[in-house]
């Protein structure tokens, strides 16, 4: 609506920039500068126009008297917000009075002489500022403005500061930057594949990757030593607030390696990363903790532990007990657990029925069991009722359950009641103010279990399935997989998991042996997988690696809450892009050409 006439705007004419916005105070007092960026905010002022003039994130204050220029002042009457403006001035220093102590560039302004307009804008959807009231969806189909708010300006580069420091980090470590491709071969492992059909093999079709992983093996294989990628990965899965269907990894695999060798230089990238991004320093060694042990105090294999708060295994307690609810739950396989929270007399009956019902409501548990150990040494709950001399001397010995504590108990298999505590750990600790100060918390988490059961009962990857085996557990996957832990490792950034890596297989029969147990035919295996049996038989040499998840990375250092808010074009939760409207359909020459007819055209579904 406000697209002008071409004869109307202006060019840049001979005029060149001489500096950006963020670069203007009181050094270049009395100075004549060039700036160029965008009507910010426009205020007429007692006959003197005011417009704070944005550009890359910084804005300065431009002023058009109309004593300076008559005729440069009543075109600045005109100018709306998101104009494209090219200025040539003065910088002033500002009369005390309006100088702005919010504003770097705050002690001057400037005093324009010339202005271009280089081109109008169509109101802006919402205001530019810090804070937006904009629903998503608005903002994403606005993505270019969104992106103008100065969040998102530097989140974008924090991201860019992250990926160069990177990679140059394992550049200098002597990495050289190899890309694979993006129409692959579709492979079991993992999520649900993208698919692109090809034209000239018709009923065939190529998978975007879910990651390099086979590749970059197959590079390892071929010679290269020391790989490292910023790929693309694509994955058909269930939107959250930390997953989109496309992503970017920093992948790494290295030839005849450790796993300390692996975690050496993760520990390097990512406190360059850390330093680039933000300017911390994250202190080193990072601590490891093994899996086991993250679940058992935290629940969690991404446990921040700036959280004050540790479980308490009770299962073995309750193995006899006369409580129905949590003996019924040990008989079935699972686990008895609770978390204490010393010193919560602020936690009333109300909120604990709270957290009951989301619990039940929402986590999907069966209860909320507690007690609460009133300052007079009585014991107060719905189950202290069903509970031994025993158990409570047991719950007290093992929980430290002081005067003034209270405890949340689940039982349920494991997984169940784990990831119950450990949201009720982090929601609890956060809320409560038990965290520690430090602004960032960063470990190893080691030794993952290789397989995992299924529902059905059966043994699958718990990762993916090349895992390698340690060394001395490989025996065991001959006669107690379930046993057999991997050299399965993961960085974790403040309670998310940056990325996850292992060692490989690289002798094929321990891979071989792996699928079995997974339960591939030998069939299954050589058809999925024949070409990495292959190139392993072919002199694979001992290697591993890593990827860090780029936009998770940057998530946690811009402190933001989502992807959405790091990646410059994100999707929706329901996969779309707002912006290009996609997924699209398309013309039907196309799906002729590629031998596709649609079962369900639109509007059927
Ligand atoms: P993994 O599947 O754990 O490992 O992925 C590595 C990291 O990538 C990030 N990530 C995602 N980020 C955004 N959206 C998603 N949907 C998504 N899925 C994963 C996470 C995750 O930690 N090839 C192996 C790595 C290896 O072993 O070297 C792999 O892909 O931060
Ligand atoms: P009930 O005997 O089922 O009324 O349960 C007594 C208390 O135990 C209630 O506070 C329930 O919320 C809690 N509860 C029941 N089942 C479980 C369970 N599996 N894990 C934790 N708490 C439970």
């Amino acid at each position: 609506m406000t697209s002008a006439r071409p004869d109307e705007l202006d060019g840049m004419g001979s005029l060149r920039r001489t500096h950006a916005c963020a670069e203007i105070g009181p050094d270049l007092i009395g100075r004549e500068v060039v700036l160029a960026g965008w009507v910010h905010r426009r205020r007429d002022h007692g006959g003197v126009i005011f417009v704070d003039l944005r550009q890359r994130g910084a804005l300065v204050q431009v002023v058009f008297r109309p004593d300076v220029s008559p005729e440069t002042h009543e075109r600045a009457g005109r100018l709306r917000s998101e104009y494209v403006i090219l200025v040539r001035g003065v910088v002033d220093r500002r009369s005390d009075d309006t100088i702005n102590p919010d504003l770097p560039t705050g002690e001057v302004e400037v005093s324009v002489q010339e202005l271009r307009l280089l081109n109008t804008a169509t109101p802006p959807p919402f205001a530019i500022e810090e804070e937006t009231d904009a629903e998503e969806s608005v903002r994403m189909r606005h993505r270019i403005h969104d992106l103008r708010r100065p969040p998102l300006q530097r989140a974008l580069r924090l991201r860019h500061e992250l990926l160069q420091a990177t990679r140059s980090t394992l550049a200098e470590l002597g990495f050289l930057e190899i890309e694979t491709p993006m129409l692959a071969r579709s492979t079991p492992e993992g999520a649900r594949d993208f698919l692109v059909p090809s034209r000239l093999q018709p009923g065939e079709f190529y998978a975007l990757p879910q990651s390099p992983q086979i590749l970059k093996q197959l590079l390892m294989v071929a010679g290269f030593e020391k790989y490292f990628q910023v790929a693309r990965c694509f994955r058909d899965e269930d939107q959250r607030a930390d997953r989109q269907l496309e992503f970017s990894q920093l992948d790494l695999e290295m030839s005849f390696v450790g796993v300390d060798d692996v975690l050496d230089v993760l520990e390097a990238v990512t406190a360059a990363g850390a330093q680039a991004a933000t300017g911390a320093a994250l202190p080193r060694p990072f601590p490891r903790i093994s899996y086991a042990d993250a679940m058992a105090r935290y629940g969690s294999d991404r446990p921040d532990t700036r959280i004050q708060l540790e479980l308490v295994e009770l299962t073995d307690v309750f193995r006899e007990s006369g409580f129905r609810a949590f003996r019924g739950a040990v008989d079935a396989g699972g686990i008895v657990k609770c978390l204490p929270i010393p010193d919560a007399d602020e936690l009333g009956r109300g909120e604990i029925d709270r957290l009951e019902s989301l619990v039940k409501k929402e986590l999907g548990g069966r209860g909320l069991a507690w007690i609460r150990i009133n300052r007079d040494g009585r014991w107060q709950s719905p189950i202290v009722k069903f509970l031994s001399e025993e158990e409570r001397a047991a719950i007290a010995e093992r929980a430290g359950a002081a005067e003034g504590t209270v405890l949340f108990f689940q039982a349920d298999q494991a997984d169940k009641a784990n990831a119950i505590l450990s949201r009720l750990r982090i929601d609890l600790g956060r809320r409560l103010g038990r965290v520690d100060d430090r602004a960032w918390d960063v470990l190893f988490v080691v030794e993952f279990p290789l397989f995992e059961r299924t529902e059905g009962g059966e043994f699958t990857y718990m990762h993916q399935p090349f895992v390698a085996p340690l060394e001395e557990d490989i025996p065991f996957l001959e006669t107690e997989p379930g046993r057999v832990r991997g050299t399965h490792y993961d960085v974790v950034l403040n309670g998310v998991e940056l990325g996850s890596g292992s060692l490989r297989n690289h002798r094929s029969s321990v891979q071989r042996r792996i699928f079995e147990v997974m339960g591939y035919s030998k069939q299954e295996a050589e058809q999925c997988f024949g070409f990495l049996l292959n190139a392993l038989d072919a002199g694979a040499p001992p290697h591993g690696g890593f990827a860090f998840g780029l936009d998770r990375w940057s998530m946690v250092l811009a402190g933001a809450e989502s992807l959405r808010d790091v990646v410059a074009f994100p999707k929706t939760q329901r996969g779309q892009d707002l912006l290009m409207d996609a997924p699209s359909e398309v013309d039907a020459d196309q799906l002729k050409e590629l031998g596709i007819r649609i079962a369900k055209p639109r509007g059927n579904r």
